[in-house]
């Protein structure tokens, strides 16, 4: 509903089972009874109030990924809403070890989250944050697609209405009953190929899911589409290709990143996407054959998880889209000079509470502690070090990539970015200003096993 300019809406955190795999029937933790939960439509500047209700027999935390958001609404992984049974002595339900924190904002069955959407337009996610439970809870369910939207977008004319996809990729694995195994925990389906249970490098599901269906075909007009994909997966990392019937690719004309549109097009032959990071890209299908298929396939795959989705075209159309060669023209310059502060983060393996952990900066996270102080508006340039693949997300600030191990970022790093993908033995170098709001905020690596697995940390802002 909207009110007072506002646009209120209402999710309840439930149990419900959909059917995902022909003739099964999978239980899930979703928003509002559907994997992916509902997509908020917004406008920029037009706030968003949603409560969420907690009918799940765990606590949760709702967070907006890549929004703009005042603390007390950005999900803080210790600011649980609880379900009616945890209200007082929540024993009885275990997992709660972490609770104890003396900072956590808790006994609540609901909680209104306020997203003021003073932001470019873009594709946004929110998911489940919970401390140490964010990786099987999104799993499990908890995760939703956000858009914003603006005038000067819609007047671009980039393909619209049905032709215009967000494409939500997750993979996740099945028992035969139809019921989802956490590999990490349930060692049952450790030997069928394309999964991996090892927690400490993220888990992996054989079967390939776009908005909740397994490789979904999809009919399209011999035109362009605007496929706005997001990769909601824990650990899999695609590279993802437009293949055609005759085995050629297409391009995949890239528009906008995580935060928005580019300033101008780029055009790929494929697209890598880390867990967490969106890409916005228009592929154009007029040169297809009518009922040809396109496969979307991930050349990081093997055997089922080397396919992603197809489209089936299934008759010519007039195109009144196009993709203009200025996107836009608000894009932040921030400069090296500008910065009054650089920093090094490293995100290595290493021991947490005499186990293995992934840590930043050698330490586990501890919401307890401060790590990162930053003025608001100083501008700081961050080198983030990995060991191994690390898609490092920031929470309230988009950033630009400046450079790869010393080199010029890679073509996929264009425009305003909230997660960057290192990839192994990588280090990369990235700039923004901290504005917005003062206030506590995260920042961590998106493997979703790795950030329950302490790596992530306190970014301060004073
Ligand atoms: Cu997708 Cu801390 O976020
Ligand atoms: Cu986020
Ligand atoms: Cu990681």
């Amino acid at each position: 509903s909207t009110s007072g300019g506002v646009d209120r809406y209402e999710i309840t955190q439930r149990v419900e089972s959909a059917e995902i795999l022909p003739g099964h029937r999978t239980p899930l933790w979703t928003y509002d009874g559907t994997f992916p939960g509902p997509t908020i439509e917004a406008r920029r500047g037009r706030p968003v109030s949603i409560t969420h209700r907690n009918e799940l027999p765990v606590p949760t935390v709702v967070h907006l990924h890549g929004g703009r958001t005042a603390p007390d609404s950005d999900g803080y992984p210790t600011d649980l809403v609880l379900p009616e049974e945890w209200q007082e002595g929540h024993g009885a339900h275990g997992g709660g070890h972490k609770m104890s924190d003396p900072r956590a904002v808790v006994t609540r069955v609901t909680r209104r989250y306020t997203f003021p959407m003073d932001q470019r337009p873009t594709l946004l996610w929110y998911h489940d944050h919970r401390m140490d439970f964010t990786a099987p809870a999104i799993w499990q369910g908890l995760a939703g697609l956000h858009v914003v939207r603006d005038d000067a977008e819609d007047a671009l004319g980039l393909p619209s209405g049905r032709r215009e996809l967000p494409l939500m990729i997750t993979d996740r694995a099945f028992a035969d009953s139809g019921a989802l195994v956490y590999p990490a925990i349930d060692r049952t389906l450790r030997t069928r190929p394309g999964v991996r249970g090892a927690y400490l490098g993220g888990v992996l599901g054989d079967v390939i899911l776009v908005n909740g269906a397994p490789w979904p075909v999809h009919e399209v007009d011999a035109v362009r589409y605007r496929l706005r994909f997001l990769n909601a997966s824990n650990s899999r990392h695609y590279d993802l290709e437009a293949i055609g019937p005759d085995g050629r690719r297409l391009d995949l004309v890239q528009v906008g990143s995580d935060q928005g549109l580019l300033a101008a097009p780029v055009t790929h032959r494929r697209l890598p996407i880390a867990p967490a990071e969106r890409y916005d890209v228009v592929v154009d299908f007029a040169d297809v054959p009518v009922g040809g298929m396109v496969r979307i396939a991930n050349r990081l795959g093997s055997g089922r998880t080397g396919d992603v989705m197809a489209f089936r075209v299934a008759r010519r159309a007039a195109d009144g889209s196009r993709v203009p060669r200025v996107l836009s023209t608000d894009l932040p310059t921030w400069r090296r000079s500008e910065a009054v502060r650089t920093r090094e983060f490293s995100f290595r393996a290493g021991r947490m509470h005499g186990d293995h952990g992934w840590l930043i900066g050698g330490l586990p996270f501890d919401p307890a502690r401060s790590d990162v102080k930053v003025g608001l508006g100083d501008v700081e340039v961050w080198r983030l070090v990995a060991d191994v693949h690390h898609p490092v997300h920031l929470h309230l600030v988009g950033f630009r990539v400046l450079s790869r191990s010393g080199r010029k970022p890679l073509p996929q790093d264009a425009g305003l970015k909230d997660t960057v993908s290192l990839r192994p033995g990588e280090s990369a170098e990235i700039i923004t200003r901290f504005d917005g709001y003062r206030g506590r905020y995260l920042f961590h690596c998106h493997n979703a096993e790795h950030e329950d697995m302490g790596m992530m940390a306190n970014l301060e802002i004073t």
